[in-house]
């Protein structure tokens, strides 16, 4: 069975930033032009995901609005003859029947959010991307389906983080590692610092079985009174194989502003079209005396 279908939560308010996220989502806050959601997009796209399934709340319908044909828009750009850019706009805008918006009204939690999407999920296996963790360099998704296409099982993408951090992610317990690959035992979400199995961190990247939701149903609320999507994997590590992959890019968390800034920084790194100038001018802001 090949992955076809990834469910992307974006139903929180986006407090950390506000009051930017007063009146636009935080997936929608740009990285240079591009906002957020279209990094996870053109991700998702180019591990050969075609259908989209996004979580949101009720006020916001953004990813719809960002991933469909925008008709004015269009005429416009083909009027000023300006075809490069339409055709990039275009690239970017879904088929209707690809897009499916499911509602989270109240924040219950990450596994709240998934169990939701049973009925579109169907009865395949499927992606789950959580857009504050921007990873650049190498394709996740890409790389943890490459896993999931050879052990038929659920793969999570994990990172090392420091010790101090472990508190604020969903941690793994390996035994048998292979590479980057380790079949997970147990998984604990946002445990104490000195309770911690491991350093290794889940980063917002899943290839989940779709009997995920069999454990989806048998969970309580967990850390921070939420229904964690990290409860039922680790349930499911009971029958079912769960493999955590070391994936290879670089990953950004665009949930903090620090994080958000650094994936600011690295993505002008990565522009040619200013990298040259963008490092000249940050070294004069570095000299500055703030
Ligand atoms: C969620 C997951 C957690 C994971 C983290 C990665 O937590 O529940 O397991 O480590 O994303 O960003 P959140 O950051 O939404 O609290």
């Amino acid at each position: 069975m090949s992955i076809k279908t990834v469910v992307i939560p974006v139903a929180g308010m986006g407090t950390r930033f506000l009051p930017a996220t007063k009146a636009v989502s935080k997936e929608m806050l740009p990285l240079l032009d591009k906002p957020l959601l279209h990094y996870a997009i053109e991700e998702a796209k180019s591990a050969g995901i075609t259908s989209f399934i996004f979580v949101t709340n009720l006020n916001n319908k953004f990813p719809s609005l960002y991933l469909s044909k925008n008709k004015i828009l269009e005429s416009h750009l083909r009027e000023k003859n300006k075809l490069k850019t339409l055709k990039m706009i275009r690239d970017i805008t879904l088929k209707e029947k690809n897009i499916r918006l499911v509602y989270q009204k109240k924040p219950l939690g990450l596994g709240d959010a998934i169990h939701r999407t049973k009925k579109y999920v169907g009865k395949d296996d499927f992606a789950v991307l959580l857009p504050d963790d921007l990873i650049l360099g190498r394709n996740c998704l890409k790389e943890l389906i490459s896993v999931y296409n050879k052990k038929n099982s659920n793969v999570i993408g994990v990172m090392s983080v420091d010790k101090k951090e472990v508190n604020k992610y969903g941690i793994v317990k390996g035994s048998i590692a292979n590479g980057r690959t380790s079949k997970i035992n147990e998984l604990v979400e946002k445990p104490k610092i000195k309770d911690a199995p491991s350093r290794l961190a889940v980063v917002g990247r899943y290839i989940l079985k779709n009997n995920i939701f069999k454990y989806l149903r048998k969970i309580s609320k967990g850390a921070e009174n939420e229904i964690q999507l990290t409860d039922a994997i680790s349930l499911s590590a009971i029958n079912e194989n769960v493999f955590s992959y070391e994936f290879s890019g670089t990953r950004y968390d665009c949930g903090s502003k620090l994080g958000f800034i650094k994936a600011q920084l690295a993505c002008a790194m990565l522009d040619n079209s200013i990298r040259k100038s963008f490092k000249k001018e940050l070294e004069k802001i570095l000299r500055r005396n703030y």
